[in-house]
């Protein structure tokens, strides 16, 4: 966690304090940690409830500092605290129209993973409903994002971990879906892909190397900024299992992600063989002398099921948290089904593909 004093001289200096009031309402946001703002996430009854406040003494700045879930979460109570409907159902549960100002966001970002803090976007859980899902709205984006690199020197390896794969994920899901011809946005992601694989085994080694540290946090960034998306259609199947999944169980959303991405390209790399041949040469630097396409693409799959157990996440649900008890059949139904990049799936996939996750 970052020294809070520090955010607040920060903030002295950008927005001075007036009176003793401000400094203590300014804490009523800037002070809280990565676990409370988290437990506001999971509850938008409470995320109203903040954003009620922060209209009702009159905050002209939220700043966010945390990783993700906390960068989500006050993109909702930014827009929440200036509107007078049901945020969850005007623009989570449905795609909406902001065509308001969200009260200013600054984010100060404290666990490199979501790369949230430079677009509009937003994941958000309504625990109540067990619907996990994401929105864009460039109106939320963040004005401003302090990202110092000494601020993840503390994060836990199981959350460095899982926030370096959730960028991992990020780039896969682009990259892995057309255009497949030569393209600049898929060559800056396999660079970026090569870095986070680097730049996670050094930082776990090391957590203190500055070098490891500052690039997994533009890596985030640069997976997320919009740029490696450019002429791509996309894919983010995983994603959206992953959410499900996330929504019933509560489990950790980069290492839900190590589980299922594997599984999940076993089922499609046959569709999309040339780039996930690429894959495996450009990223993972397998020899293709005297293999055959398929050979080459599986070997590439089996480097990435290779390097999640390396880092130390999961490779299975049970490993997970996810037991015999969750029934899978119904979270498969409740997932969406992506417009698909080389293999559409549907909902009996899904189910297969969790189940093989046991
Ligand atoms: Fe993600």
């Amino acid at each position: 966690m970052a020294d809070v004093r520090n955010i607040y001289r920060f903030l002295d200096r950008i927005a001075p304090f007036r009176t003793q009031e401000d400094f203590d309402n300014a804490g009523f946001l800037v002070g809280r940690g990565d676990r409370e703002v988290n437990r506001i996430l999971v509850a938008l009854d409470i995320t109203g409830e903040v954003a009620g406040e922060a209209a009702r003494w009159g905050a002209e700045l939220i700043v966010a500092v945390g990783g993700g879930s906390v960068m989500d979460c006050c993109k909702a109570i930014s827009m929440a605290a200036a509107y007078d409907g049901d945020i969850w159902n005007d623009f989570w549960a449905r795609p909406g129209v902001v065509d308001f100002q969200p009260l200013p966001l600054g984010v100060i970002v404290t666990v490199a993973g979501t790369g949230s803090e430079m677009n509009g976007g937003a994941v958000i859980t309504n625990e109540a409903q067990k619907v996990k899902t994401g929105r864009d709205y460039p109106a939320a984006n963040a004005r401003f994002a302090l990202m110092d690199p000494t601020y993840t020197y503390s994060v836990p390896k199981f959350q460095l971990a899982s926030g370096g794969f959730d960028i991992l994920s990020h780039i896969m899901e682009t990259y892995f879906s057309p255009c497949d011809a030569e393209n600049v946005s898929d060559d800056i992601s396999e660079a970026l892909m090569r870095g986070v694989i680097r730049d996670l085994r050094t930082s776990l080694a090391n957590p203190e190397d500055y070098d490891a540290r500052s690039n997994l946090m533009w890596e985030s960034t640069m997976a997320e900024n919009r740029i490696i998306k450019l002429g791509k259609k996309g894919d983010f199947q995983c994603h959206q299992m992953e959410h499900q999944l996330g929504a019933y169980t509560d489990c950790n959303h980069g290492a839900g992600l190590a589980v299922l991405h594997p599984a999940y390209y076993r089922h499609i790399y046959k569709d999309g063989l040339a780039k996930f041949k690429r894959f495996a040469v450009r990223v993972w630097g397998i020899d293709p002398t005297g293999k055959s396409d398929e050979e080459v693409a599986a070997a590439g799959v089996e480097a990435l099921a290779d390097f999640i157990k390396e880092i130390g996440l999961p490779t299975t649900l049970r490993e997970l948290g996810v037991d015999e008890s969750i029934d899978l059949g119904i979270i498969a139904a409740s997932c969406n089904v992506a417009p698909g990049s080389y293999g559409k799936m549907c909902h009996a996939e899904i189910a297969a593909i969790f189940s093989e996750c046991r």
